[in-house]
């Protein structure tokens, strides 16, 4: 029997959901604590029996007290922390997205703080949004150690939340590790500022035209892969505060779509020209290899296969709600 009991935050979002199928697939007892509760994106990526296997528990991460209940409650050992508000939702409600953002990640490092004989492993997301734009950048591929310019107050938050890692590791010996993905893609994935890469597989599989708002090149990284590596982080048990950049896929817009197209020739997607994210794509991950040793990576074209193995069944039986490809 596993003496691991992970605690997953977030759980009903995009990553979470790829997180709670891998963690069962490997028969590890999982919490899964969102402050939603209806598991609209596990279902779409797990059986019902695969979700029966699965403790789900309503949890608010900016609430310290339920934070400490549910790590005492089910004795977790490994914690992945993924709630979190995104770019768009920080922007409208700034006050909300700190709270969410910043108070609920010193929430987990807080527990873990005082937990230490039994939370042993913790996975956090931060964001390539700590990082500023391209150009700032002279060094290739960039490193994970460099100056950090946010230009959203999400990615400020991020960065609030690796300077919190790297406190709670120096006055407490907490470790962690945070990782910092560009662009998740992969079913479950239907909102966000880059959700547009999802998106467009999601309408080659329902034979819509879809433009991805932006173009130039891109870090790719598929949700099994990300969840698999959220997963390794947490049981590296790591000693030390690292926070991590990812590559895996680095494309520009254009070739992601010759990639799609190669697969689903009929399909109509288009992206912006001109109109690059303010990233860097080209980003150094022998950080996170030293931590993991091998990185989980799945190649692009069989990625996008995948997903779209996933998708059609799951649009022949009206599962997916398509509003999404409007926005
Ligand atoms: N998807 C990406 O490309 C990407 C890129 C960089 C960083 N990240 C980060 O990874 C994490 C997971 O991303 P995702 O794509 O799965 O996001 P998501 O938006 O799909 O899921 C986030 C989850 O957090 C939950 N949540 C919000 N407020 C909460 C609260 N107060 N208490 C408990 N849960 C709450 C939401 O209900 C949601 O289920 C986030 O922190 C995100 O910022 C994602």
């Amino acid at each position: 029997m596993s003496d691991e009991t992970f605690l997953v935050t977030g759980a009903m979002g995009c990553i979470g959901a790829w997180v709670l199928r891998n963690l069962v697939a490997g028969g590890t007892p999982v919490v899964a604590a969102d402050l939603a509760t209806d598991p609209v994106r596990p279902s779409l990526v797990m059986t019902p029996k695969q979700l029966a296997q699965v403790t789900f528990a309503r949890l608010d991460i900016t609430d310290l007290k339920a934070v400490q209940t549910l790590v005492e409650q089910y004795r977790v050992t490994h914690i992945i922390h993924l709630a979190g508000l995104q770019v768009p939702f920080c922007k409208a409600n700034p006050a909300l997205g700190a709270r969410v953002n910043v108070v609920g990640t010193v929430n987990i490092f807080e527990v873990a703080r005082q937990l230490p004989g039994q939370v042993r492993g913790l996975s956090y997301a931060s964001s390539l949004a700590v990082l500023g734009p391209a150009h700032l950048y002279r060094e290739l591929p960039v490193p994970d150690n460099v100056p950090l310019y946010p230009a959203t107050l999400y990615g400020v938050y991020k960065q609030a939340n690796e300077q919190t890692a790297r406190i709670y590791w120096q006055d407490w010996q907490v470790g962690s590790v945070g990782l910092r993905p560009y662009i998740v893609y992969g079913v479950g994935r239907d909102q966000g500022m880059t959700s547009g890469i999802a998106k467009a597989i999601l309408a080659a599989a329902a034979g819509r035209p879809y433009q991805i708002k932006f173009d130039g090149p891109v870090a790719l990284q598929y949700t099994d892969d990300m969840a698999r590596i959220f997963i390794t982080a947490a049981r590296a048990e790591y000693a030390g505060a690292a926070a991590c950049n990812l590559r895996n896929d680095v494309v520009t817009v254009s070739e992601f779509i010759s990639y799609l197209q190669a697969q689903v020739p009929q399909a109509q997607i288009t992206c912006v020209p001109a109109s690059p994210l303010p990233f860097p794509a080209d980003l150094d991950d022998s950080g996170l290899r030293a931590i993991l040793g091998e990185i989980p990576h799945t190649p692009l074209p069989t990625a996008i296969r995948a997903t779209l193995d996933l998708f059609e069944p799951l649009l022949a039986e009206n599962r997916i709600d398509l509003s999404q490809l409007d926005s």
